[in-house]
């Protein structure tokens, strides 16, 4: 099979497109004939690696997992003896958050794992959009998001920032989001109820409070935010900021009993990805595609999510001969 080989840390020139195996599926696998897969954030910190402590989990100086793709759709090829849940020719849809291995013609993943059957009428391009609804979820979550909440969501126009709308509303929150000026309409159309271009006007000076702020794009900070939040009120974020200070706020916030910042690291739940296709059957949750790249062009897909101005997702298409 044709397969996106990353057996070195390093910019998207490391990445070789080789012939490998195909890889055999375990008693309890499924495999997967994948069609369309993502570049997203987390391969991206996977190949550079971003940021440096993530090699202790991912390889100190060589990466363990050598194919990258965490986002899958496709259709299951054959299944272990002990899979019952899926059959030849499903149209399958997931995410591999653990062994990665979608950039690939095939993946293997568990059967009981973060995969579902396709929606009906989806596309496999529509269907890779599990990576930012993760995170977007993890951080709502941890905004403990009620019906009628005012959040505010910066980076409303990014993987995790699109999604990140759509589930807001699902769970019923007032949901103002911060973008860009080209991205104004997309944040209506996906269900902002106000939207504020960040390139025009000071989103902490609106005089407005907030039940929780998420910072989807990792751009803005704490200190900056609060102004917005009421008293109970919880920030959530995606990224470290400046001088890492995410990673010490939590802490800090947890000693003082405020608990006013939150860095979820998103943790798999069971009926997840079957939680999402609901969503996308219930025309709640849709995918907002950006670019499309053949896998063979993949260190360029790669390239363009570098940039850090992509609009929802970047899909990857397998070509099958
Ligand atoms: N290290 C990891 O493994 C990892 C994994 C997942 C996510 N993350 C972090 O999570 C964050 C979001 O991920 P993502 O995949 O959603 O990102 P993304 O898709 O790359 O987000 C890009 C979007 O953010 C907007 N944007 C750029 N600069 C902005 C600014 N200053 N203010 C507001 N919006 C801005 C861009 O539109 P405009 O440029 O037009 O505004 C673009 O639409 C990133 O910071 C990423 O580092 C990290």
């Amino acid at each position: 099979m044709k397969a996106v080989l990353s057996d070195r840390y390093g910019s998207p020139d490391v990445l070789r497109i080789v012939d490998l195996p195909r890889p055999e599926p375990k008693a309890n696998e499924v495999q997967i004939k994948v069609h369309a897969t993502t570049v997203n954030r987390t391969d991206d910190g996977m190949l550079r690696p971003h940021p440096f402590f993530i090699r202790f989990a991912s390889g100190l100086l060589r990466p363990k997992n050598t194919i990258l793709g965490m986002d899958f759709a496709g259709e299951v090829e054959s299944v272990g003896t002990e899979v019952t849940s899926f059959r030849q020719g499903d149209r399958v849809f997931g995410m591999s958050p653990d062994h990665f291995g979608a950039h690939a013609e095939f993946l293997c993943v568990p059967g009981n794992g973060q995969i579902a059957r396709m929606a009906s009428g989806v596309c496999f391009d529509e269907a890779v959009v599990c990576e930012g609804a993760w995170y977007a979820h993890s951080c709502l979550k941890a905004f403990g998001l009620r019906h009628g909440q005012k959040t505010l969501i910066y980076g409303a126009s990014g993987a995790i920032g699109t999604a990140a709308v759509q589930l807001a509303k699902f769970y019923g929150a007032e949901v103002t989001a911060v973008v860009s000026t080209r991205h104004l309409d997309l944040a209506t159309n996906i269900g902002a109820d106000h939207v504020i271009d960040y390139t025009m006007e000071d989103f902490t000076k609106i005089g407005e409070t907030f039940d929780g702020v998420f910072d989807a794009v990792g751009k803005t900070t704490f200190f900056k935010c609060r102004r917005l939040m009421k008293p109970n009120a919880r920030y959530a974020t995606t990224d470290l900021g400046p001088w890492w200070q995410n990673l010490f706020l939590p802490s800090w916030s947890s000693i003082t009993g405020m608990n006013r910042v939150v860095l979820p690291f998103p943790k798999c739940i069971d009926g997840f990805v079957e939680f999402l296709k609901a969503r996308i059957e219930a025309g709640e949750f849709s995918a907002v595609i950006d670019r499309r790249f053949p896998l063979e062009k993949i260190a360029d897909a790669y390239r363009y999510v570098e940039t850090g101005h992509k609009t929802g997702i970047v899909v990857v298409y397998v070509r099958h001969t």
